[in-house]
């Protein structure tokens, strides 16, 4: 077998700290125990919803609830994590006063897959924590992506994969059960620059403005349209999963904000999902914007806040970019 994720860390190549290779490790062992959990959700009667909302109005699945539970033990996180800030919790939680690091998290993404097995992930985000040695504040979270030291996502698929960066390029590892352990498949990911394949939910073409519409009725007619050439669809309804895809072979992702009230900012939330991913897309080679801008630029506003996204192959994001532009 290749490197451990442990000696992966260790390699001298890598600009990080002890507490920070402490708290990848840890991160790595608590979605390998939640992938143990999503693997016998059935069998443990774990799948379903629960009678409640987390704070932005989206049904919680019993498996929003304890993945993020899981998360937020403080003993998994000693001397790490300062504080943390989740999808399914309404604001932060304090840890270790000590902490030089906050982490920021989606525990489970693509909950709607959960009860059809199909792919979920945990994504995760990880800042410097302030060092004025005061109480954590909401504002302490709200740092452009661009400022992150580390980000990444475990996907639960039929094989359980981490994907990281810190800013040095990509790696993905595999999760051995039976070992109980990561190890490396790929370093140095790159999204090939081109793609003839896209991912949005189509279902809501209606509801886009006019320069996704450009775009994806570009795409669909093929052969016979102005791109003169025939393009490929696939829509997992999991960020996670299709942004996998899109690292692995190639493509272009795209959730963008709409004419739907509750999707006039997008669906997708910048600090638990657009950041992180937005980092892995560009240490691949790749490009993540809102729409006109870059998402690693922008300044959140709260801790929830939502954005339009927009990733992937660098040429097809460009085109993407440039419609938003002549608009
Ligand atoms: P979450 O399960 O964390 O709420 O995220 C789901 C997100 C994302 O993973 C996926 O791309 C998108 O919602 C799917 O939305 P639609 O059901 O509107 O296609
Ligand atoms: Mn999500
Ligand atoms: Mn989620």
């Amino acid at each position: 077998m290749t490197q451990t994720l442990s000696q992966y860390l260790d390699a001298a190549k890598l600009p990080i700290s002890p507490e920070l290779n402490r708290l990848i490790l840890a991160m790595a062992a608590s979605c390998a125990e939640l992938s143990d959990i999503i693997g016998t959700s059935s069998l443990n009667n774990l799948q379903g919803a629960l009678d409640q909302e987390n704070v932005q109005g989206e049904v919680q699945k019993k498996l929003d609830v304890l993945s993020n539970e899981l998360f937020i033990q403080p003993e998994r996180w000693h001397g790490t994590v300062a504080g943390i800030a989740s999808e399914e919790m309404d604001t932060l939680i304090q840890v270790d006063a000590k902490g030089d690091y906050l982490l920021i998290f989606d525990p489970v993404d693509g909950s709607s897959n959960l009860d059809v097995n199909g792919t979920v992930g945990t994504i995760f985000s990880i800042l410097d924590a302030p060092k004025t040695g005061a109480d954590l504040t909401e504002a302490d979270f709200l740092r452009p992506g661009s400022e992150q030291v580390a980000g990444g996502y475990v996907l639960y698929g039929p094989e359980t994969q981490l994907v990281l960066t810190f800013g040095q390029g990509v790696a993905i590892f595999g999760y051995h059960r039976h070992k109980n352990d990561w190890f490396l498949i790929r370093d140095q990911v790159q999204i090939p620059v081109s793609t003839r394949e896209f991912a949005i939910n189509a279902s809501n073409h209606r509801h886009w403005h006019p320069p996704v519409r450009r775009y994806i009725d570009e795409c669909l007619a093929g052969k016979d349209g102005v791109r003169g050439t025939d393009f490929n669809m696939r829509w997992l309804a999991s960020m996670v999963g299709d942004v996998h895809r899109v690292i692995s072979r190639g493509g272009i992702f795209m959730y963008p904000s709409d004419t739907r009230p509750n999707v006039s900012n997008g669906k997708l939330r910048v600090l638990y999902e657009a950041n992180p991913i937005a980092f892995l897309i560009e240490q691949a080679g790749g490009a993540a914007i809102n729409g006109p801008d870059r998402i690693l630029d922008q300044m959140p506003g709260k801790l929830h806040q939502r954005t339009s996204v927009i990733l992937g192959s660098r040429e097809e994001v460009e085109r993407v970019q440039s419609y938003f532009r002549e608009a």
